[in-house]
Protein backbone atom coordinates (compact mmCIF):
# COMPACT_ATOMS: atom_id res chain seq x y z
CA UNK A 1 0.00 0.00 0.00
CA UNK A 2 1.74 3.54 -0.88
CA UNK A 3 0.65 7.19 0.26
CA UNK A 4 -2.25 7.12 -2.29
CA UNK A 5 -3.97 3.96 -0.77
CA UNK A 6 -3.50 1.69 -4.28
CA UNK A 7 -2.28 -1.40 -3.42
CA UNK A 8 1.05 -2.58 -4.53
CA UNK A 9 4.47 -0.68 -5.38
CA UNK A 10 3.76 2.38 -7.97
CA UNK A 11 5.38 1.99 -11.24
CA UNK A 12 8.40 3.94 -12.72
CA UNK A 13 6.87 5.20 -15.99
CA UNK A 14 4.68 7.92 -14.15
CA UNK A 15 0.82 6.23 -14.67
CA UNK A 16 -1.53 4.73 -11.87
CA UNK A 17 -0.07 1.35 -13.23
CA UNK A 18 1.91 -1.39 -10.37
CA UNK A 19 5.67 -1.77 -10.59
CA UNK A 20 5.29 -5.05 -12.14
CA UNK A 21 2.73 -4.07 -15.09
CA UNK A 22 5.46 -1.09 -16.02
CA UNK A 23 8.12 -3.58 -15.97
CA UNK A 24 6.16 -6.01 -18.07
CA UNK A 25 5.21 -3.09 -20.89
CA UNK A 26 9.02 -1.43 -21.13
CA UNK A 27 10.13 -5.57 -21.35
CA UNK A 28 7.33 -6.16 -24.03
CA UNK A 29 8.98 -3.82 -26.02
CA UNK A 30 12.24 -4.60 -25.91
CA UNK A 31 10.82 -8.44 -26.76
CA UNK A 32 9.59 -7.36 -30.04
CA UNK A 33 12.40 -5.12 -31.04
CA UNK A 34 14.63 -8.47 -30.37
CA UNK A 35 12.45 -11.31 -31.63
CA UNK A 36 12.27 -8.69 -35.04
CA UNK A 37 16.56 -8.69 -35.15
CA UNK A 38 16.17 -13.09 -34.44
CA UNK A 39 13.86 -13.16 -37.23
CA UNK A 40 15.79 -10.73 -39.45
CA UNK A 41 19.10 -12.37 -38.69
CA UNK A 42 18.25 -16.10 -39.27
CA UNK A 43 16.07 -15.25 -42.87
CA UNK A 44 18.42 -12.34 -44.50
CA UNK A 45 21.69 -13.39 -42.99
CA UNK A 46 21.45 -16.96 -42.94
CA UNK A 47 22.80 -17.20 -38.77
CA UNK A 48 21.08 -20.10 -37.52
CA UNK A 49 22.98 -20.16 -34.50
CA UNK A 50 22.42 -16.85 -33.35
CA UNK A 51 18.67 -17.30 -33.79
CA UNK A 52 18.30 -20.35 -31.99
CA UNK A 53 20.25 -18.82 -29.04
CA UNK A 54 18.30 -15.79 -29.25
CA UNK A 55 14.55 -17.71 -29.33
CA UNK A 56 15.59 -19.58 -26.09
CA UNK A 57 16.76 -17.14 -24.16
CA UNK A 58 13.69 -14.70 -25.39
CA UNK A 59 11.15 -17.82 -24.30
CA UNK A 60 13.52 -18.26 -20.86
CA UNK A 61 13.12 -14.73 -19.85
CA UNK A 62 9.46 -14.44 -20.92
CA UNK A 63 8.48 -17.20 -18.70
CA UNK A 64 10.26 -15.98 -15.92
CA UNK A 65 8.83 -12.23 -16.38
CA UNK A 66 5.15 -13.86 -16.56
CA UNK A 67 5.56 -15.78 -13.44
CA UNK A 68 6.43 -12.80 -11.24
CA UNK A 69 3.95 -10.50 -13.10
CA UNK A 70 0.93 -13.05 -12.22
CA UNK A 71 2.64 -13.42 -8.36
CA UNK A 72 2.12 -10.01 -8.16
CA UNK A 73 -1.05 -9.66 -9.63
CA UNK A 74 -2.02 -12.32 -7.58
CA UNK A 75 -0.95 -10.75 -4.34
CA UNK A 76 -1.60 -7.20 -5.18
CA UNK A 77 -4.57 -7.25 -8.33
CA UNK A 78 -4.64 -4.47 -10.49
CA UNK A 79 -8.39 -3.36 -10.65
CA UNK A 80 -8.60 -0.87 -8.20
CA UNK A 81 -5.81 1.50 -10.00
CA UNK A 82 -7.58 1.35 -13.73
CA UNK A 83 -9.27 4.88 -14.73
CA UNK A 84 -12.94 5.23 -13.60
CA UNK A 85 -13.04 2.27 -11.43
CA UNK A 86 -16.29 2.35 -9.33
CA UNK A 87 -15.57 0.86 -5.94
CA UNK A 88 -12.31 -1.14 -7.14
CA UNK A 89 -13.90 -2.39 -9.95
CA UNK A 90 -12.86 -0.99 -13.86
CA UNK A 91 -15.70 0.05 -16.55
CA UNK A 92 -16.19 -2.36 -19.11
CA UNK A 93 -14.34 -1.12 -22.19
CA UNK A 94 -10.83 -1.92 -19.48
CA UNK A 95 -12.23 -5.82 -19.41
CA UNK A 96 -13.00 -5.76 -23.19
CA UNK A 97 -9.24 -4.77 -23.95
CA UNK A 98 -8.26 -7.44 -21.04
CA UNK A 99 -10.17 -10.17 -22.61
CA UNK A 100 -8.71 -9.95 -26.41
CA UNK A 101 -5.24 -9.11 -24.78
CA UNK A 102 -5.46 -12.60 -22.91
CA UNK A 103 -6.75 -14.31 -26.17
CA UNK A 104 -3.48 -13.47 -27.71
CA UNK A 105 -0.99 -13.73 -24.58
CA UNK A 106 -2.80 -16.95 -23.55
CA UNK A 107 -2.07 -18.93 -27.56
CA UNK A 108 1.38 -17.33 -27.18
CA UNK A 109 2.39 -18.90 -23.79
CA UNK A 110 1.22 -22.08 -25.53
CA UNK A 111 2.90 -22.01 -29.04
CA UNK A 112 6.12 -20.40 -27.85
CA UNK A 113 7.39 -23.97 -26.16
CA UNK A 114 5.84 -25.85 -29.13
CA UNK A 115 7.65 -23.85 -31.34
CA UNK A 116 11.09 -24.01 -29.46
CA UNK A 117 10.61 -27.90 -28.40
CA UNK A 118 9.86 -28.67 -32.09
CA UNK A 119 12.81 -26.75 -33.19
CA UNK A 120 15.34 -28.34 -30.64
CA UNK A 121 14.35 -31.82 -31.57
CA UNK A 122 13.62 -31.98 -35.43
CA UNK A 123 16.29 -29.31 -36.61
CA UNK A 124 20.32 -30.99 -36.35
CA UNK A 125 22.86 -29.35 -34.34
CA UNK A 126 24.09 -26.83 -35.09
CA UNK A 127 20.94 -25.62 -36.62
CA UNK A 128 20.20 -25.41 -40.07
CA UNK A 129 17.16 -25.51 -42.72
CA UNK A 130 15.73 -29.36 -42.97
CA UNK A 131 12.86 -30.99 -43.62
CA UNK A 132 11.28 -29.42 -40.37
CA UNK A 133 11.51 -25.85 -41.84
CA UNK A 134 8.11 -27.03 -43.60
CA UNK A 135 6.53 -26.93 -40.39
CA UNK A 136 8.74 -24.43 -38.23
CA UNK A 137 8.86 -21.50 -40.85
CA UNK A 138 4.92 -21.53 -41.11
CA UNK A 139 3.95 -22.11 -37.40
CA UNK A 140 7.08 -19.95 -35.98
CA UNK A 141 5.62 -17.47 -38.07
CA UNK A 142 2.18 -17.25 -36.14
CA UNK A 143 4.36 -17.34 -32.66
CA UNK A 144 6.29 -14.40 -33.54
CA UNK A 145 2.87 -12.40 -35.05
CA UNK A 146 1.09 -14.20 -31.77
CA UNK A 147 3.98 -12.50 -30.02
CA UNK A 148 3.65 -9.06 -31.39
CA UNK A 149 -0.20 -8.84 -31.00
CA UNK A 150 0.24 -9.91 -27.03
CA UNK A 151 2.60 -6.95 -26.99
CA UNK A 152 0.01 -4.33 -29.25
CA UNK A 153 -3.32 -5.57 -26.86
CA UNK A 154 -1.28 -5.19 -23.75
CA UNK A 155 -0.76 -1.61 -24.60
CA UNK A 156 -3.62 -0.94 -25.85
CA UNK A 157 -5.18 -2.28 -22.18
CA UNK A 158 -2.59 -0.50 -20.06
CA UNK A 159 -3.24 2.59 -21.98
CA UNK A 160 -7.59 2.46 -21.37
CA UNK A 161 -6.60 0.87 -18.06
CA UNK A 162 -3.51 3.35 -16.35
CA UNK A 163 -3.27 6.36 -18.91
CA UNK A 164 -6.36 6.86 -19.95
C1 LIG B 1 9.51 -19.35 -30.36
C2 LIG B 1 10.71 -19.49 -30.86
C3 LIG B 1 11.05 -19.24 -32.31
C4 LIG B 1 10.49 -18.36 -33.20
C5 LIG B 1 9.36 -17.36 -32.96
C6 LIG B 1 11.20 -18.53 -34.47
C7 LIG B 1 10.91 -17.82 -35.61
C8 LIG B 1 11.40 -18.14 -36.87
C9 LIG B 1 10.91 -17.58 -38.11
C10 LIG B 1 9.78 -16.56 -38.23
C11 LIG B 1 11.63 -18.16 -39.11
C12 LIG B 1 11.42 -17.94 -40.62
C13 LIG B 1 12.12 -16.72 -41.16
C14 LIG B 1 11.69 -16.57 -42.62
O1 LIG B 1 10.67 -15.93 -42.86
O2 LIG B 1 12.36 -17.14 -43.48
C15 LIG B 1 12.57 -19.08 -38.52
C16 LIG B 1 13.49 -19.84 -39.21
C17 LIG B 1 14.37 -20.74 -38.64
N1 LIG B 1 14.46 -21.06 -37.30
FE1 LIG B 1 13.30 -20.29 -35.82
N2 LIG B 1 12.15 -19.52 -34.32
C18 LIG B 1 12.10 -19.98 -33.02
C19 LIG B 1 12.90 -20.93 -32.45
C20 LIG B 1 13.90 -21.63 -33.11
C21 LIG B 1 14.78 -22.61 -32.52
C22 LIG B 1 14.76 -23.01 -31.03
C23 LIG B 1 15.61 -23.07 -33.50
C24 LIG B 1 16.71 -24.10 -33.45
C25 LIG B 1 16.70 -25.18 -32.70
C26 LIG B 1 15.23 -22.39 -34.73
C27 LIG B 1 15.82 -22.60 -35.96
C28 LIG B 1 15.43 -22.02 -37.15
C29 LIG B 1 15.99 -22.34 -38.44
C30 LIG B 1 17.10 -23.38 -38.72
C31 LIG B 1 15.32 -21.55 -39.38
C32 LIG B 1 15.56 -21.52 -40.90
C33 LIG B 1 14.53 -22.38 -41.56
C34 LIG B 1 14.64 -22.29 -43.08
O3 LIG B 1 14.85 -21.18 -43.60
O4 LIG B 1 14.51 -23.33 -43.71
N3 LIG B 1 14.19 -21.52 -34.45
N4 LIG B 1 12.41 -19.05 -37.14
Amino acid sequence: MNESGYPGIDGFLGTRAPLMLDLLVTAMLGFVLVLGWSVYQVRYRRRFLLHKRVQITLGVLLLAVIILFEIDMQLHGWQSRAAGAVNGVPPAPVWYALYVHLVFAVTTVVLWPVVIVLALRNFPNPPRPALHSRIHVPLARAAAIDMVLTAATGWVFYWLAFVA
